[in-house]
């Protein structure tokens, strides 16, 4: 577990080794206040297990009482059966992805726990402070948000800054961390002006950390504007293919 705020009422730690083998590596991040917790992308059945023991050497579990998919895929998802059963807690999704999470095994009892978010965002109260889902369609779901905690000032960006294969959990030189992101970032995310979107929207938050769910954290105010720098200059998804596909032989 690694802790990013810690502050009068106010936590925020993620935890970046609970995944393994084949499983892409994800982060699972955990903020509190006063008397409520929320888990953001909590990931699948394996990591639900992990999860859920290490948790309270944050909270009590019963003080769970929110969990948030920023998508649907599989390492933010696939577990909303479990955390919904054995807590109270109320979960958020996008409104486009509200009919296809049935499909995973969730059973009908909590499904009406699951709150669809819709497109233009929403804010929510942890504890009596405000967290906001702020919309980032596009990167890379077509229904996705990101969370900005105006406490600790950290903006959790999903997928967006996701880095594969280094091995320090905290950005120290851009220049040299852009390799582990590069790839990922020019084929998982669809299109540039999604980018450009986000960065001028990010441009607005008062942000001193990026937080990804893959990968190492952009853990300053100045890292987090080269990463919004590096994305508003970045072309990426179909508008660096081609204009057919291949047909394999
Ligand atoms: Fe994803
Ligand atoms: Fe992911």
């Amino acid at each position: 577990m690694i802790s990013l705020y810690d502050k009068g009422e106010h936590k925020n730690v993620f935890f970046d080794d609970l995944t393994s083998g084949q499983m892409v590596q994800a982060n699972q991040h955990v903020i509190f206040h006063g008397n409520e917790g929320i888990v953001l992308d909590p990931g699948g059945h394996k990591v639900y297990t992990k999860l859920f023991s290490q948790l309270p050497g944050v909270m009590k579990i019963n003080d769970l009482k929110h969990v948030f998919f920023s998508h649907q895929d599989p390492d933010i998802i696939a577990a909303a059966n479990g955390w919904l059963m054995v807590t109270d807690a109320q979960a958020y999704l996008s409104a486009l992805w509200m009919r296809f999470i049935p499909h995973f095994g969730v059973d009908e009892k909590v499904t009406e726990r699951i709150k669809p978010i819709p497109d233009e965002g929403l804010t929510i109260s942890l504890g009596g402070s405000p967290l906001k889902f702020i919309p980032a369609h596009f990167l890379h779901s077509c229904g996705n948000f990101h969370v900005y905690d105006p406490v600790s000032k950290i903006f959790y960006t999903g997928d967006l800054g996701a880095s594969l294969g280094q091995t320090y959990s905290k950005v120290e030189d851009f220049d040299s961390h852009v390799q582990y992101m590069e790839g990922f970032h020019k084929r998982y995310m669809p299109a540039t002006k999604a980018l450009k979107m986000w960065a001028k929207t990010a441009r607005t938050l008062d942000i001193e950390m990026i937080a990804p769910q893959h990968g190492a954290v952009f853990p300053t105010r100045e890292l987090s504007v080269r990463f919004i720098d590096w994305i508003d200059g970045l072309e990426c998804g179909v508008d660096i293919m081609g204009d057919s596909f291949p047909v394999p032989a």
